[in-house]
């Protein structure tokens, strides 16, 4: 993939419209499933699930969809919200903004799953996500899960098919802004800038609220061909899947 544009940020409507465009595949087969498979069976109606940072809502549908969990989806972008309500209603979503840090109206002990897909990554303010992991910690009632998805810091540089996160041969520490290209379905390219923590960076975020640590999943795709000809996903994994509980 080719750099072609100026680089937007995350909290922008023309973020949220590039977004809204993007090339799935990847996702729907590395991380869906298995965030899925992470959280568990919803055992009955009314189980209350998170998705914090909802974006356009493809987690948020998966979740009542399949999952058939009841949503809170949750994001501090009211144009990743705007598209969110139109694309993926459901009568088991509500959709909420929130500051991307407290959830105020939530008491202790109240929620039975939570999910953050492709979130910390996008957020620079280590204090802000801190303060939301603790809140995330602080909701989930004991022995809930939090289901944490992110690029996957070993990653940087891999031309995956859908998205690349980094320079090739760069090296990354914690804080740094990583140019990362996303793939439209259109085949243009969407620029933006990702944040690169290392994985011990993620556990730190976790264990700093109070979870254990969590396991990590790195899912890659099967190569039905030759090697050489296998993408690069068959071989690396584009994306980590984190999975603690209360
Ligand atoms: C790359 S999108 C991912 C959206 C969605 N989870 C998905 O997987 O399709 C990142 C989203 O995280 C949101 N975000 C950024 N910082 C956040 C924070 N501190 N708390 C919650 N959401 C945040 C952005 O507004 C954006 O909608």
């Amino acid at each position: 993939m080719i750099a072609d544009e100026e680089p937007l940020g995350w909290d922008t409507s023309a973020a949220a419209a590039a977004y809204q465009d993007r090339d799935m595949r990847l996702a729907e087969q590395l991380i869906f499933p298995r965030v899925l498979e992470r959280l568990g069976r919803c055992t009955g109606p009314d189980r209350l699930a998170l998705d914090v940072g909802c974006g356009t809502g493809a987690v948020a549908a998966q979740l009542a969809g399949a999952g058939e969990w009841t949503v809170q989806a949750l994001d501090p972008s009211a144009g990743m919200l705007e598209i969110a309500r139109a694309d993926r209603p459901h009568p088991r979503i509500a959709y909420r903004l929130f500051d991307g840090r407290a959830l105020p109206w939530l008491a202790d002990d109240s929620v039975d799953a939570a999910v953050c897909c492709l979130v910390y990554c996008t957020d620079p303010d280590d204090d802000r996500l801190a303060a939301l992991t603790r809140e995330i910690r602080r909701v989930l009632r004991p022995g809930a899960p939090y289901v944490l998805a992110d690029l996957n810091p070993a990653a940087t540089g891999v031309p995956f098919s859908t998205l690349r996160h980094g320079e090739a041969g760069a090296v990354y520490r914690d804080g740094d802004t990583v140019p990362t290209l996303l793939r439209l379905r259109d085949g243009s390219t969407m620029t933006s800038a990702t944040h690169y923590r290392s994985l011990g960076r993620y556990r730190s975020f976790l264990t700093g609220a109070g979870f254990p640590s969590p396991t990590v999943d790195l899912p890659t795709l099967p190569a039905d061909g030759p090697a050489e000809d296998a993408p690069a996903e068959s071989r690396t994994a584009p994306y980590m899947i984190l999975t603690t509980h209360v």
